[in-house]
Formats: structure tokens, C-alpha cells, sequence
């Protein structure tokens, strides 16, 4: 990554380690996490501009705890420890940390103890409410450390060196309970260790592409899956910018998409940007090994192996093939080398496991670096239209898994027409945009209804509508009672097979977002 200015956050095992990249990347600062076991040459090869060391559970004094090596400090760079950053710090330099008699969890009030650059522009702020998580205190601050802040319950919540630059505070100023927390990174960025705000989404896109055309090579020809998701669809265009016609994309249809879902991604994407793509009509294949399964981890698998033989296939057709594109994301990357604690356990779907082994293709990631949201402002650069960068996440097993029991032509006729007046609906008001997700679910049970003067005996849908930001946590969604109403009208009256919609009004967990 061509950025001058590039933070690395060394994780101690927190559970707000992402956040903190997050918010610096917020900034306009590039920042990346790196165990605390990286080593001190590996730590110099990547030339950082300042550090950070993260939160986490363990406590300075235990003979198992995490460290880094103390030469990390002798290399003149900005730090900023955080919690348990704190706490080593203090360590470190021969202060006195003590664990807690009580682990000291949420809400505090923090009053600062002295001027100084970290608390640049809040000096007149009184009673700034911090998010605080720790087990050990700094009762002494090691020689040349300043106190800077006290809260009621810490008389040392901040310390700082102004000539080494090292500063370090008690609480977590990534939350978004923490007030000015922001404006306390900002200051550490920018006014403490003199950073440029280089990171932005267009300087990625020109150094994604060079690179790219660096390591694919003048002749390497690349496949890549397209799902009509945001994510395949940013790795496609990213790549057919750095080279052109030898991309080529695959869109698989598996027979459980949405409602015209396959013919409208190609239409679209055909439409804005000259795509060397094959649209695979693959749904009887898939239909045809689905028949009479009702597992739900079944169906997952036989979708998931039917998908990889199909793109197998069609990607040997294709001469000269080296390389396959994926659309791995930062939170992966972070997942396969966090260092083991809280914020390792990110839970991610697979839908092409054993694609690359199976093919025996060298990857090319270009979203290796992007959180989510940074690759829908990608999206947003690259011309891609919004049906892409707002389009809710679809599993990669389809409506196979929100058709409860056996997956069957009927089934799916009905489903895809329900789910189609949910999308139509949250579309036509603003909700589309203000939930996570939200979509229908066919029940393997009929029940009892009267239409006219008959009685009918049909479907249930429910409605699955949620808010979330990660997926990992999820509420149902509050979405105005009219709008419900609208969506369960027309699919009563518009839906033959249905006479009945109900409202999942579970969160996650206990639930899950997919009821499989
Ligand atoms: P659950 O049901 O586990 O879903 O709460 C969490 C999120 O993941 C999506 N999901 C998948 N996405 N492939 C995917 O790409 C899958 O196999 C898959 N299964 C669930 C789900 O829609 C929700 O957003």
C-alpha cells in the first residue's frame, strides 16, 4: 500500500482491536493489526509510522502475559497504549500496575489531571463520559510519565511522555460510548504524532490496480466467481480496470436465487462496465441433487460441492488459467492471524471453501486490506451502480435455506414471489436502506384461512427482518406496523399458496438471522 502515513495496531487479544483500525482508517490514517507476537525486525520491515497497542484480558503481572519486546520502544515512534496498552506500558517503563480488586466495567467520568496534546480542543470539557474495561490499575506512573486524567474510581487513568511521545489511556477511546473519543485518536494522529491523512478510497483503487497488474503479470489470465454480491462484484471491476478482457467471470445460477436475480446482474453489470462474463444456467443440476433433502446442512453441502464442480469446469475451459480471484476481506485476514482472545472469534461463511485447493490456482485477494464498509465506498468510486452497493447479503446456499424442509419447484415459485414483495416494499420506503436484511422464509406447514366465502388451506411466510452491523449480533427490525402491513396484504393477495404471514421478532442470538 502506497500511504505514507500507516499506524499498526499491536493486539493484545481485544475484543474493539477492529474497531481501533477502523476508526484510524476513519481518520484518513491507513492502520493494520498485528499479533503481539510479531517480531521486532518484522515489526521494522513494515515501517510504521506510529503504533497503537491494543486492549486485552490478560493482566501485566501474570507470568503467561502477553508482551513485546521492550527495543519496540527505542525506535522513536508515537505509541499510544490502550487499557491493557496502558498497563504494559507502565510496565514496561518501571511504573507500578496492581490488578483491581473488582474487573471496573463501563460508564466512567474522566477529568483531566493536565494540559496536554491529547486532550487538544476538550480542555474545556468537564465530566467526559469513557467506556472503561480493565482488571489492573497503574498506581504509580513509571519515571518521566505524566498523569494526565483520573476517573473516581482510578486516580491514574492517562499517562503520557511528551518527549518519547508515548501516551497511553485507561479506556477505550474507539467506543462510541466514549465521548470525544474520537477527537482523543485524532489528536494522537495528528497533533501528538504528526500524521498525514492520506488513506482514501481512490488512493486504494490506483494502488490496488498497479499492484494487481504487478503481481498477475502482462499475460496471466484470472477467473473470477460473481454472485451479484458487493463483494465479487468490487474484485470483478477492480480487476477488469488493471486487466481487462483476461478477467473472466463465472456467475453460477444455481436454480435457488431470488426472483430474476441472475439475468438482472448480468444485464447491469453489462451495462455499466464491459465484462468478459459467463452467465452459467447450472439450476437443474442443482435442483436435481437437491430433490428430497430436507437437512438444512445437507442442502448446504451439496449446493456448496455442485458449485465448485460447476465453476471447476467451466474455468478449465477457459485457456491459460493461473489465478482466481476472491473477495476475502480484512475482518478474514485478521481472523487467520489475531493473536487468540476475544476478538479472534469472528465467525465467517465460506461459500467457496475448497475452491483453490481444488483447482490449484494462485489467489489474488484485492480486498485483503477493506473492511465492509470501506469496499461499498470502493463500490461507490468505481461507477458501481446501487442495486450492488446497498444490495442486502444473500447467502451463498440461496433460498434453498429459507425453504424449510425440501426445496422444490413450487416451493421456490412461491418463496421467490413473496420475496420479491418484501424487497419491492422496503424498497418503495426508505426502510431498504436502514435494516441489515430482510426477507421472507417459506414454513413447511399449512394452515387454515378463508378467502371469499372459501376455506383455504396454505403457506405460511415469515418475515425476517433484522438490524445489525457485523451480523454476528442482530435485533428484528422496527419497522413501521404500515409497512408490515403493506407486505403481508400483497403477499396474501398477490401469492397463490399463501394465507398467512407472520413476524420473526427474535434477535441474535439466541436465533440466527437465517432460519435455515
Ligand atoms: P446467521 O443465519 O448465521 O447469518 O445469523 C449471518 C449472516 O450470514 C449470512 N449467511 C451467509 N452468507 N454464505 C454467505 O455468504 C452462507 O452460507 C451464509 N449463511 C448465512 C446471513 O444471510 C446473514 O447475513
Amino acid at each position: 500500500m502506497q500511504v505514507q502515513s500507516k499506524v499498526i495496531i499491536i493486539d493484545f487479544g481485544s475484543q474493539y482491536t477492529q474497531l481501533i483500525a477502523r476508526r484510524i482508517r476513519e481518520a484518513g490514517v491507513y492502520s493494520e493489526i498485528h499479533p503481539c507476537t510479531i517480531s521486532l525486525d518484522e515489526l521494522k520491515t513494515i515501517k510504521p509510522s506510529a503504533l497503537v497497542l491494543s486492549g486485552g484480558p490478560a493482566s501485566v503481572g501474570s507470568s503467561d502475559s502477553p508482551g513485546i519486546d521492550p527495543e519496540v520502544f527505542d525506535l522513536g515512534l508515537p505509541v499510544l497504549g490502550i487499557c491493557y496498552g496502558m498497563q504494559l506500558i507502565a510496565h514496561t517503563f518501571s511504573g507500578t500496575v496492581e490488578p483491581s480488586i473488582n474487573r471496573e466495567y463501563g460508564r466512567s467520568t474522566l477529568e483531566f489531571a493536565c494540559q496536554c496534546p491529547l486532550w487538544d480542543s476538550l480542555q474545556d470539557k468537564e465530566n467526559l463520559t469513557v467506556w472503561m474495561s480493565h482488571g489492573d490499575t497503574v498506581l504509580a506512573p513509571p519515571p518521566g510519565f505524566d498523569v494526565l486524567a483520573r476517573t473516581a474510581s482510578v486516580e491514574i487513568a492517562a499517562i503520557g511522555n511528551p518527549e518519547k511521545k508515548i501516551y497511553a489511556v485507561q479506556f477505550h477511546p474507539e467506543v462510541a460510548h466514549t465521548e470525544e473519543g474520537f477527537r482523543i485518536l485524532h489528536n494522537f494522529l495528528f497533533k501528538i504524532a504528526g500524521l498525514k491523512p492520506d488513506w482514501s478510497m481512490s488512493s486504494f483503487i490506483d494502488s490496488a490496480i498497479d499492484s494487481m497488474r504487478q503481481t498477475i503479470g502482462d499475460e496471466g489470465q484470472v477467473v473470477c466467481g460473481l454472485s451479484g454480491g458487493i463483494d465479487s462484484t468490487v474484485v470483478a471491476i477492480l480487476l477488469h480496470k488493471a486487466i481487462g478482457k483476461r478477467l473472466h467471470c463465472i456467475l453460477v445460477d444455481n436454480g435457488v436465487l431470488r426472483h430474476g436475480e441472475g439475468e438482472e446482474v448480468v444485464e447491469t453489470l453489462k451495462e455499466h462496465f464491459d465484462l468478459n462474463l459467463k452467465y452459467v444456467q447450472a439450476q437443474d443440476r442443482f435442483l436435481s441433487k437437491l430433490k428430497g433433502v430436507e437437512d438444512p446442512e445437507k442442502k448446504r453441502k451439496i449446493i456448496g460441492h455442485t458449485f465448485i464442480e460447476v465453476f471447476d469446469e467451466e474455468a478449465r475451459a477457459i485457456p491459460g488459467v493461473q489465478w482466481l480471484a476472491q473477495g476475502t476481506l480484512y475482518p478474514d485476514v485478521i481472523e487467520s492471524v489475531s493473536f487468540k482472545g476475544p476478538s479472534a472469534v469472528i465467525k465467517s461463511h465460506h461459500n467457496v471453501g475448497g475452491l483453490p485447493e481444488k483447482m490449484n490456482l494462485k489467489l489474488v485477494e484485492p480486498l485483503r486490506e477493506l473492511f465492509k464498509d470501506e469496499v461499498r465506498k470502493v463500490a461507490v468510486e468505481l461507477g458501481i451502480p446501487d442495486v450492488f452497493v446497498w444490495r442486502h447479503p444473500f447467502p451463498g446456499p440461496g433460498l434453498a435455506i429459507r425453504i424449510i424442509g425440501e426445496v422444490t419447484p413450487e416451493r421456490l415459485d412461491i418463496l421467490r414471489k413473496a420475496d420479491r414483495i418484501v424487497q419491492n416494499e422496503l424498497q418503495a420506503s426508505d426502510w431498504y436502506r436502514k435494516v441489515w436484511q430482510g426477507f421472507a422464509v417459506l414454513l413447511p406447514l399449512k394452515t387454515v384461512g378463508v378467502m371469499g366465502d372459501e376455506r383455504t388451506y396454505e403457506n405460511v411466510i415469515a418475515l425476517r427482518i433484522v438490524d445489525s452491523v457485523d451480523a454476528m449480533t442482530a435485533d428484528w427490525s422496527r419497522v413501521p406496523s404500515e409497512i408490515l402491513a403493506g407486505i403481508s396484504n400483497r403477499i396474501i393477495n398477490e401469492v397463490k399458496g399463501v394465507n398467512r404471514v407472520v413476524l420473526d421478532i427474535s434477535s441474535k442470538p439466541p436465533s440466527t438471522i437465517e432460519w435455515e
